[in-house]
């Protein structure tokens, strides 16, 4: 009787968590932002509870990356080119999420704004806009698109979601205030659609400067592990550390987050903080939050390159449960 009870109340709170929200993710990568919005994942001894949003379709025009979305979330990730695509051929959705690319406006990219290619791709989240209208956006990219030509690229962005009828907010998160142990600045871009009243609440900090988690909190379990048998703790760049001190071949003090996670690292990723070695690839998604069942099937060159790129699952589901919320008070 008892355990039927049991079945029972899972059974009832698995229906009560029954996707409510339907999402369509473009550039999805491997899927960090993707696993966030999800939920329904651990980290280290926190668990993370599923929250009611369904991923519908998820896209990217790197098969490595959706072989891993498929390999560790589902098989709705396919390879599509956003750059010329039909919208029409997407499915309309609740919610549209994007981290697009950022290298044209990274601090270390080239800078070549919105004339590139690259720097124009969040116009495909535009075109799905015109046409499926989804409730709320969430786009992504680094801090330095706040200041790529004074501010001006990011203030066309903005213009131009307002334009196919949106409100938009910037929201620029440091990772870890909301307790991812790297040091990450992130730009949220949050648009909801005009005639909904209100707007996602910017998550509240939940850590103080000397709360911060650190990289020894994140990965220190992990110290004299030299085989898989967590997924890719074998995996690292022998690269050594170059004579003219460059980036990527610092340390990062143990008692602090780390540095941020690159995806162009070129082999140079920061060196351990007690061992005589480079981070390997699970001590870098532990610091990217990434679950330590998620496994990463390439290279150690493409595995940190997504990881790099990825949005903290932890933080994606942050800013998904201030989405949640939102609304939910639409009712
Ligand atoms: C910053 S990453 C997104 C990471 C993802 N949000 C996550 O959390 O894992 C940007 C992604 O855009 C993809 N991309 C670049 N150009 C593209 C294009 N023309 N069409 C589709 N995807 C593209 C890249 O392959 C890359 O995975």
């Amino acid at each position: 009787m008892k355990r039927k009870q049991t079945e029972l109340s899972k059974k009832t709170s698995y229906q009560k968590l029954k996707a409510k929200y339907s999402v369509v993710s473009f550039f999805c990568g491997c899927g960090g932002l993707d696993l966030g919005f999800a939920g329904g994942f651990s980290y280290k001894e926190i668990k993370i509870p599923k929250l009611p949003f369904e991923v519908l379709a998820a896209y990217d025009n790197d098969e490595n990356c959706i072989k891993t979305y498929r390999q560790n979330i589902a098989d709705h990730a396919e390879v599509k080119d956003l750059s010329s695509y039909n919208p029409h051929s997407c499915p309309p959705a609740d919610i549209l999420i994007g981290g697009f690319p950022c290298q044209d406006f990274s601090v270390c990219g080239p800078r070549a704004g919105l004339k590139s290619h690259r720097g124009r791709l969040y116009q495909a989240l535009i075109q799905y806009m015109e046409v499926h209208k989804p409730m709320i956006v969430v786009g992504e990219n680094v801090p330095g698109l706040a200041n790529v030509m004074k501010g001006e690229i990011l203030e066309t962005i903005k213009k131009e979601l307002s334009g196919v009828g949106y409100q938009v907010e910037v929201w620029t998160l440091f990772a870890p205030d909301y307790g991812i142990p790297q040091n990450r600045t992130r730009l949220f871009i949050v648009a909801v659609r005009d005639d909904l009243n209100g707007f996602p609440s910017i998550p509240i900090k939940k850590y103080t400067n000397e709360e911060y988690r650190t990289i020894k909190w994140a990965i220190d379990d992990l110290k004299q592990l030299r085989d898989d048998s967590v997924p890719n703790q074998s995996q690292y760049f022998k690269a050594a550390k170059s004579k003219n001190r460059s980036q990527g071949d610092e340390t990062s003090p143990a008692d602090s987050p780390s540095y941020t996670i690159r995806a162009n690292s070129h082999s140079h990723i920061q060196f351990h903080y007690a061992l005589k070695r480079r981070l390997t690839v699970r001590e870098c998604a532990r610091i990217q939050t990434f679950p330590d069942d998620f496994i990463f099937p390439h290279s150690t060159t493409t595995n940190m390159m997504q990881i790099g790129n990825a949005v903290p699952p932890l933080l994606g589901n942050i800013v998904a449960k201030s989405v949640f919320e939102f609304l939910e008070k639409l009712k």
